[in-house]
């Protein structure tokens, strides 16, 4: 009676510790950052701002996913014309219309197995529904803006319409904004500051107008990518990085499940 029900026990721990192990397994699959770029203002630094994080991640060996909302899939194109000797970036063309009945929601989950950053370029004029669905898989926002007073206005609403959607005041995310094709001075920055300031956004960095970009877009290079790019121009990256990285960390504290990186 005694061997029996000993065994018995020793069976039900096993079996119980088998499915903790298997639950543990699945526990501790890193979830992908998701990082989404957007601006509703066309033309302000948005493909490029997301073609150089993907090369940037990638290069770090993160196993990186570009995801292009845009119908003029310019992420798209950057990724075919990249060379496969570079760090692969894997592509999902969410712009295409789909035969079957797959969601965006299932665009942005369906990723490969292990992927550990995920950067979504988003279209110009991005709003409603979809800026909504988009709002809520992401973890982090970032908005490019350059320095025009037309884009800094249109910037200013489109960065109201991301704290009032549904999906970010039910999940506040992380958000923040960065210059991009900075010429000379700041100053026609002020009042986006003054605006960001009020609301708590950090504007974490200053990309100068270079045709580094231009060039590297080309090849599908990231300036990440480029034996030549001029250290300022990484030394500009760097407080958006330290800033990712920070948020990064929070999102990993934040997360039930233990993560990988
Ligand atoms: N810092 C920069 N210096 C020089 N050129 C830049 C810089 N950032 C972007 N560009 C160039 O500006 C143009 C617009 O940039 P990009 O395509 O990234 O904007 P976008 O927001 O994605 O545009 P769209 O709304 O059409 O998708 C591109 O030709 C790009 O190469
Ligand atoms: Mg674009």
């Amino acid at each position: 009676m005694f061997g029996l029900g000993n065994s018995a026990t020793t069976m039900s721990d096993q079996s119980i510790k088998t499915e903790n192990a298997i639950k543990a397994r699945v526990i501790s699959k890193p979830q992908p950052i998701r990082i989404l770029v957007a601006n509703a203002k066309g033309g302000c630094g948005k493909t490029t701002l997301a073609t150089n994080l993907a090369s940037y991640f990638a290069g770090l060996q993160h196993k990186t996913c570009l995801i292009d909302f845009d119908p003029q899939g310019s992420s798209n194109q950057w990724l075919a014309a990249r060379h496969t000797e570079l760090p692969s970036i894997h592509g999902v063309a969410a712009f295409k219309k789909n035969s079957g009945q797959v969601t965006r929601t299932w665009q942005l989950r369906n990723l490969p197995p292990e992927t550990s950053r995920v950067i979504i370029d988003t279209p110009s004029g991005l709003g409603g529904l979809l800026l909504n669905d988009l709002i809520r898989e992401a973890d982090i926002i970032l908005v490019p803006v350059t320095p025009s007073p037309i884009d800094i206005r249109a910037t200013t609403t489109f960065i109201k319409d991301v704290l009032l959607s549904s999906s970010f005041r039910s999940r506040p995310k992380h958000i923040a904004a960065l210059a991009n094709r900075v010429r000379k001075n700041t100053l026609v920055y002020t009042k986006l500051e003054l605006f960001l300031n009020s609301l708590k956004i950090p504007f974490v960095a200053t990309l100068r107008d270079t045709q580094y970009y231009v060039r590297a877009s080309e090849y599908g290079l990231g300036i990440h990518d480029l034996e030549n790019t001029q250290t300022s121009d990484e030394l500009e990256w760097q407080p958006l990085i330290e800033w990712l990285d920070n948020r990064i960390g929070k999102i990993r504290e934040q997360s039930p499940a233990p993560h990988t990186d």
